[in-house]
C-alpha cells in the first residue's frame, strides 16, 4: 500500500484522496508511517540558543496551507527550518509544489535527506544552516513557511531580507503558532484560521484607482 500512494506517478489529487480518507484524527500517525518516520533524531547542540527544537506540523494545519495559501505546481514553497522535511515533503506531494527545506541541524538536515530519497522525488531539497541567514538568498522562493522555528532578532531579519523577494513577485508567508511583527508591505490574506495565519506581499498590487 505504502508503494503505491507514493509511486513516481502519484498524482496530488491522488495523493490528497489517500490523505483525507484517512480520518482526520489519525492523519499524522498515518503519514509517519507512510514516510516511515519512526523514529526521529534527538536535538543537538547546533540548535542555537532560543531556537525552537524540533517539532512536527499538524497535516490539518498543512492542509489548511495548501488550501488557503493556494499552493500551485508553479510555486516553491520555502519552509524556514524544516526539521526531518516532513512539512515540505507533504506539500510538494499535495500540491506539486517544488520545495526547499532549510535547517540549523545537521542530524535533522541527514534525516530530510534520508526522506527525499525514500519518497524519490525531485523537486524537494535541503539546504543547512542559519534560516535568518538563508532566507533572503532564496530568491526563487514564493511561498515561505515558518512554524514557530524562531522569533525575535532572527524573525525580523527573515521579514527584512523577504521585501526585496517581494518585490520582484508577490509572496506569502504562512505562520503557524507564530505572531508576525506588523510590515507595511505584508497584509493578512485571510482571517486567520486558529493556530495558523497567511500572509501575502503588496509590493506589486496595482494603484487603487481614483473615481
Ligand atoms: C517547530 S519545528 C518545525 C519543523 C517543520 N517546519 C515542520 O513544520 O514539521 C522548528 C524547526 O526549526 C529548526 N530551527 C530552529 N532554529 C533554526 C534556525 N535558526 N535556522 C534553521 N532551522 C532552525 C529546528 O531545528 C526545528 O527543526
Amino acid at each position: 500500500m505504502r508503494e503505491r500512494i507514493l509511486a513516481a506517478e502519484v498524482t496530488p489529487a491522488v495523493f490528497r484522496a489517500a490523505l483525507t480518507a484517512v480520518p482526520p484524527a489519525d492523519r499524522d500517525a498515518w503519514l509517519d508511517w507512510l514516510f516511515g518516520l519512526d523514529t526521529i533524531p534527538e536535538d543537538g547542540p547546533h540548535l542555537p540558543r532560543g531556537c525552537v527544537p524540533y517539532m512536527p506540523c499538524s497535516v490539518d494545519a498543512l492542509l489548511r496551507i495548501a488550501d488557503d495559501a493556494d499552493v500551485r505546481d508553479s510555486d516553491v514553497f520555502v519552509d524556514l527550518g524544516s526539521g526531518v522535511g516532513r512539512a515540505a515533503a507533504v506539500m510538494h506531494l499535495l500540491t506539486g509544489a517544488a520545495t526547499i527545506g532549510l535547517e540549523i541541524q545537521p542530524e535533522l538536515v541527514r534525516a530530510a535527506r534520508n526522506l527525499t530519497s525514500r519518497l524519490n522525488v525531485m523537486r524537494f531539497s535541503v539546504i543547512e544552516g542559519d534560516a535568518a541567514r538563508l532566507a533572503g538568498h532564496i530568491t526563487i522562493g514564493s511561498v515561505f513557511f515558518l512554524y514557530c522555528p524562531f522569533s525575535g532578532d532572527r524573525l525580523e531579519k527573515v521579514l527584512e531580507d523577504l521585501e526585496p523577494i517581494a518585490r520582484t513577485r508577490p509572496i506569502r508567508v504562512c505562520c503557524v503558532d507564530l505572531p508576525l511583527p506588523p510590515r507595511p508591505w505584508l497584509t493578512l490574506a485571510a482571517a486567520p484560521s486558529g493556530d495558523l495565519a497567511i500572509y501575502r506581499s503588496t509590493l506589486l498590487d496595482p494603484a487603487p484607482t481614483t473615481p
